[in-house]
């Protein structure tokens, strides 16, 4: 059976262009998000060097308007220093990224200070997103809330973390959040499969009883998002891992794997990778987009057979259900029989300068 969808919007990619783009650059990242059925793809700023200031948010724009083949938002990186230059762009924009952990590159917030200054003066219409992680999700709530401005929560994976903001929320706080495929497929106990380099991730996989809380509480999950952090395969298997999994072509067989075992319906899943992105992040619709998914077809997940420059993936050798066959963007077939058929830099900005 094929399913007509909406274009799916991916909340959270790191494309790595400029900077490292040996892992991926805006081409081959656009190129596996219209294979995984994505029509817009939003972009992290953890590169090197961070994207947190005028320059750096030229260079990434000149980047992906040349390169793109579906649409895109920039997320402009908090640093300790820079809250009025990121509230200036914040038009430009499609967010703010706050890194409140550590993680991959430099990009981190460690004082009380930065997040105040940037949760009091980021325009309030705009969404703050944060890589937070256990105690760090508690301060970015409160101080949003003191603040008055929505928050938006990255990749929530524990158990404690889903329940703080189920009752954040009927609490009546304005804070959204995502989950990763990763987080609600995979524990810590399928790194002896996928190998110790391979398996980091920022957040760490965690336990089945993690993995099942996530998916008890779902309905409070506003977004499903990739988290696609593209390395190579050498790095990943150095000596020193960086942390992050490519995730854009095997996202939706994955979604549908939910559908099938009844944890959510199709609409839940439409409403996850579409609606409230849609919402949330202010995406202008897309005239004349879909996606076409033959829900039957099987195929093997394979890391070199992948448009994605990291050329592996955690899933490796799993039976995948669900492929897409044909997107359509703005009226044109840019994907098609395996093939990316759309020119580079068709894809547009969807905070357009003018
Ligand atoms: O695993 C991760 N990789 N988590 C992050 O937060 C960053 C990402 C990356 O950029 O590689
Ligand atoms: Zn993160
Ligand atoms: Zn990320």
């Amino acid at each position: 059976m094929i399913l007509k969808l909406p274009g799916l919007i991916d909340p959270h990619v790191h494309l790595r262009d400029p900077g490292a783009t040996h892992k991926e650059d805006w081409h081959s990242g656009t190129c596996a998000a219209l294979a995984g059925g994505f029509t817009v793809v939003m972009d992290m700023p953890n590169n090197t060097p961070p994207l947190t200031d005028a320059q750096t948010l030229a260079a990434k724009q000149r980047a992906a308007s040349e390169r793109a083949v579906c649409d895109y938002g920039i997320h402009f990186g908090a640093g300790a220093d820079n809250a009025q230059i990121a509230a200036s762009f914040a038009a430009q924009c499609s967010g703010l990224k706050m890194y409140l952990d550590q993680t991959f590159g430099p990009l981190k917030l460690d004082g009380l200070d930065s997040l105040i200054s940037h949760m009091q003066t980021f325009p309030r219409e705009v969404p703050i997103l944060c890589h937070a992680e256990g105690r760090t999700i508690a301060a970015a709530l409160f101080v949003a809330q003191i603040y008055d401005r929505p928050v938006h929560i990255c990749h929530v994976s524990r158990k404690e973390e889903i329940e703080l903001i189920r009752a954040a929320k009927e609490k009546g706080l304005r804070v959204t959040c995502e989950v990763t495929p990763h987080h609600l497929l995979l524990t810590l106990d399928d790194c002896e499969t996928i190998g110790a380099g391979k398996c980091e991730v920022r957040p760490m996989l965690a336990t089945r009883a993690d993995v099942d809380a996530l998916r008890a509480n779902l309905d409070i999950v506003d977004c499903f998002a990739t988290d696609h952090a593209p390395h190579t395969l050498f790095e990943k298997e150095s000596a020193n891992p960086p942390p992050g999994y490519p995730g854009l072509e095997t996202a939706l067989a994955l979604y549908l794997e939910l559908v099938r075992e009844g944890i959510i319906t199709l609409d839940d899943l439409i409403a996850r990778c579409y609606e409230n992105p849609r919402k949330i992040f202010k995406v202008p619709p897309q005239a004349e987009t879909w996606i076409e998914v033959d829900v039957d077809a099987e195929w093997t997940a394979r890391g070199a057979n992948m448009y994605t420059r990291a050329k592996w993936t955690p899933f490796e050798g799993r039976t995948m259900r669900g492929q897409v066959t044909r997107v359509v963007l703005r009226g044109e077939t840019v994907f098609e029989n395996d093939c990316v058929i759309a020119k580079s830099g068709t894809g547009r900005d969807i905070r357009p300068l003018n």
